[in-house]
């Protein structure tokens, strides 16, 4: 039996209305939701009353240093904790509450209007099967294709992906790519079988940066097309300000901030937000200046 790549990655439309995008209702509204890790007796708080809500069309950035809970808030929405983990709250999708849904109700849609780009792929994929066999089982489940047409999805969505000889790609097993080439098959698929929810969670962090660029083209013109709600979680403000309408910032396991993502990022009422942006921004002026340091010596050789 293979993996459930499927259960991570992307599916078909619910059927959502197409109303305006500024007057729609959210397809997905979490409200205080908590995840509890249990170790003996004991009882952590890893995510602490945490709301969030996001229409199609729409992208919700969350941003956070590490362990600040972002990865954890997702897959608490989704359904991916183990039974060491509590949650409480609500989460609303598509009408229907999945904070205590049946695991199969979770899977199902996981496998169907909800695609899952994880942070790491390796856990997504089998390692007995080949990627071709993978890729196939995935699209089978959303299409019926004939395996010409299903040979040729496979090789567009790796060309799209930035992938070179994607015929071979398709031969090898997982261990056999590099984590950056997982992410991106992940990426090809999840935004290639028309989703209604897309959950990115850091996707290009793998990834070199031309490809990285390439990919959040892809990205930025799936959320231009408006029919595709995304969360999108990044450490980069600079990503972020790219693709996200509207920011959550997490610390320690909260939602510290939250608003649209100019008001956030120029006037940011939280002191870790201010800390979080002003470093972003010193940042960038040493690599901006290095980049000019180097134009001007470029000049002057
Ligand atoms: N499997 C686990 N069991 C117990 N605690 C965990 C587990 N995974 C993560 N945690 C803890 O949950 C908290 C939130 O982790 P989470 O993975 O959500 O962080 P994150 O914001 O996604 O960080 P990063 O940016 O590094 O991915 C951290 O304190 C982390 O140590
Ligand atoms: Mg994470």
């Amino acid at each position: 039996m293979q993996k459930d790549i499927s259960g991570q990655m992307a599916g078909n439309k619910t059927g959502n209305s197409t109303r305006g995008a500024q007057d729609r209702d959210p397809i997905l509204r979490v409200t205080d939701l908590s995840v509890f890790f249990r170790e003996g007796k004991k009882r952590h708080c890893l995510v602490d009353r945490v709301s969030f809500s996001v229409a199609q069309g729409e992208c919700l950035g969350i941003l956070g240093e590490s362990g600040s809970g972002k990865s954890m808030t997702c897959k608490a929405v989704l359904g991916l904790l183990d039974k060491n983990f509590d949650v409480t709250g609500s989460s609303i999708f598509d009408g229907g509450e999945l904070v205590g849904a049946s695991p199969e109700k979770l899977r199902r849609l996981r496998g169907s209007s909800i695609s899952v780009v994880l942070q790491n792929p390796m856990s997504c994929f089998d390692p007995l099967y080949r990627i071709g066999d993978q890729m196939e089982e995935t699209i089978a489940e959303h299409m019926n294709l004939s395996s010409r047409t299903m040979l040729s999805m496979m090789i567009d969505i790796l060309t799209l992906m930035r992938i070179r000889d994607p015929k071979d790609v398709l031969r090898k097993y997982p261990h056999q790519l590099s984590g950056g080439m997982l992410q991106r098959i992940m990426i090809g698929l999840a935004i290639s079988l028309d989703p209604v929810l897309i959950i990115a969670d850091e996707p290009t962090t793998a990834i070199d940066s031309i490809s990285q660029y390439s990919i959040m083209n892809e990205f930025v013109r799936i959320k231009h097309g408006g029919d595709v709600a995304m969360i999108f979680i990044s450490h980069d403000l600079g990503v972020l300000s790219l693709i996200a309408d509207k920011v959550m910032v997490m610390h320690n396991g909260r939602a510290v901030e939250s608003g649209g993502v100019k008001e956030v990022f120029d006037n940011s009422k939280d002191e870790y937000t201010s800390h979080l942006i002003s470093q972003h921004k010193a940042v960038m002026k040493r690599f901006l200046a290095a980049i000019h340091a180097r134009a001007r010596q470029g000049v002057q050789a």
